[in-house]
C-alpha cells in the first residue's frame, strides 16, 4: 500500500452556499482543507465588506455547530477567506475597505450572465476599471471567471475567446494587479498563464483534470458532470494535467466544488456545478498518481496557493493512503440531497 504525507492543503476556489446547505457541505471541506477562498455568488451577492463579514460569521457559526453536533472533528481548524463580488458599482472605496478588513482576500469578477448567480456581475469590463485600479493599488487579487457571455459564441470556445480578449486586456492594462484565472479548462488558458507576467496564476479543478466532455454523454445524459466552464476535449484535459503536475507555482488547487440539490441538477434546465468536496483531495491524488507526479501534489495543493495569496503555509500534515473506497451515491443537503462527483464509484486514494 502506498502512502503519502503532505502539508494540509487549502482550497483556493469553493462554493459553500448558505443556511442548511452550508451546514451540510462545510464538513466535507474542513475534513481535508485548512482554508478556502469562499466564492461570493450568493443571492443576493456578497458585494460589500459588511456582507462578507456577516457571511464569514455564518460560516464560523456553522463550523462551531458542526463541531458540537459531531459532523466536524473536535480538533479541526478552518479559516474561511472571504471574497467580494465585483459589480459595475464597486467603488475604489469598497476596495480600500476590503483590503483594510483583513478577512477579504480577493475580488471575484463574473461577466454578467456567465454562470450561476452572475446576473449582478460586470456588464462591460471598462465599468470595472476604477475598481481594478484600486485593487492594483491596494494589492488585492482579482479572481476571474474567464468566459465570454455572447450567446452567439459556441460554449466550448467561450474561455479561449475570453483569454485572448478580456484576460489579456486586464493583465496588460493593470501590470501590478495579481490575477487568478479561475478553474481553467483549456490548453490556451494554461499556456496564457504559463507565459504571462509574474502575478498571474490559475486554479485547476479535479473534475477538469479527471474528465473530458465525453463524460457528460457517457451512455446517456449525465447532469452531474455539467459545470461551467463546461468540460472540454481530451487534449485540453491533458494540457491541464501537464500544467498541474509541472511544479510551476502559477498553478494551484481550487476545487470549484459547487453543490446543487439533486432535483435542480436532474431537471429540464439543470444547474451548473460539480460537488467534489467529499473526495476532492483523494481524487487529486489519483490524478497525480496516474501522471507519475505524486511528488508534485504537495506543492500544487498546499504551497503555491498560500504563496500567491501571501499567507503562511499550513504547519499541519495529512496522510493519504492508496486504498480504494466507494464514494456514496448522495449526501444530505438541507431538506434534499446532493450527488457527489464519482457517486457510487470507487476512489483509489483515501485520507487516513
Ligand atoms: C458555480 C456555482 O454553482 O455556483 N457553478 C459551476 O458550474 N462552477 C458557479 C461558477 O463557479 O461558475
Ligand atoms: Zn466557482
Amino acid at each position: 500500500m502506498k502512502s503519502l504525507v503532505i502539508t494540509r492543503p487549502d482550497d483556493w476556489h469553493l462554493h459553500l452556499r448558505d443556511g442548511p446547505a452550508l451546514a451540510a457541505v462545510l464538513p466535507h471541506t474542513v475534513r481535508a482543507f485548512a482554508r478556502a477562498i469562499v466564492m461570493p455568488n450568493l443571492k443576493p451577492a456578497v458585494t460589500s465588506v459588511a456582507a462578507a463579514d456577516a457571511y464569514r460569521q455564518r460560516i464560523v457559526a456553522a463550523f462551531d455547530a458542526g463541531k458540537r453536533g459531531g459532523a466536524i472533528a473536535a480538533g479541526a481548524r478552518f479559516e474561511p477567506l472571504m471574497t467580494l463580488y465585483l459589480t459595475d458599482r464597486t467603488s475604489p472605496r469598497d476596495i480600500a475597505l476590503a483590503r483594510a478588513s483583513g478577512f477579504v482576500h480577493a475580488v471575484k469578477y463574473y461577466p454578467a450572465g456567465a454562470t450561476t448567480n452572475s446576473d449582478a456581475g460586470v456588464t462591460a469590463l471598462e465599468r470595472a476599471f476604477p475598481a481594478l485600479e484600486a485593487m492594483q493599488k491596494h494589492d488585492l487579487p482579482l479572481l476571474v471567471h474567464g468566459e465570454v457571455t455572447d450567446p452567439a459564441i459556441d460554449i466550448f470556445d467561450r474561455e479561449r475567446m475570453f483569454v485572448d480578449g478580456q484576460l489579456q486586456t486586464i493583465v496588460s492594462r493593470f501590470p501590478g494587479l495579481r490575477v487568478v484565472a479561475e478553474h481553467i479548462t483549456t490548453r490556451e488558458a494554461a499556456t496564457f498563464v504559463e507565459q504571462a507576467r509574474p502575478g498571474v496564476a490559475a486554479t485547476i479543478t479535479v473534475h477538469h483534470l479527471l474528465y473530458n466532455r465525453g463524460a457528460i454523454f457517457q451512455g446517456g445524459i449525465r447532469p452531474h458532470f455539467y459545470c461551467l466552464p463546461v468540460l472540454k476535449r481530451e487534449e485540453h484535459r491533458r494540457a491541464l494535467v501537464a500544467a498541474a503536475t509541472s511544479g510551476q507555482p502559477k498553478f494551484f488547487l481550487g476545487t470549484d466544488s459547487a453543490p446543487h440539490p439533486r432535483g435542480l441538477k436532474e431537471h429540464p434546465c439543470g444547474c451548473a456545478g460539480v460537488f467534489s468536496a467529499p473526495a476532492a483531495l483523494e481524487l487529486y491524488a489519483e490524478v497525480f498518481d496516474a501522471a507519475g507526479a505524486l511528488d508534485k501534489l504537495e506543492s500544487f495543493a498546499s504551497h503555491h496557493g498560500a504563496d500567491f495569496y501571501r499567507l503562511p503555509r499550513n504547519a499541519e500534515k495529512v496522510t493519504l493512503l492508496k486504498e480504494a473506497w466507494t464514494i456514496p451515491a448522495e449526501y444530505p443537503f438541507g431538506d434534499e440531497t446532493v450527488v457527489p462527483l464519482r457517486c457510487g464509484e470507487q476512489a483509489a486514494w483515501r485520507m487516513a
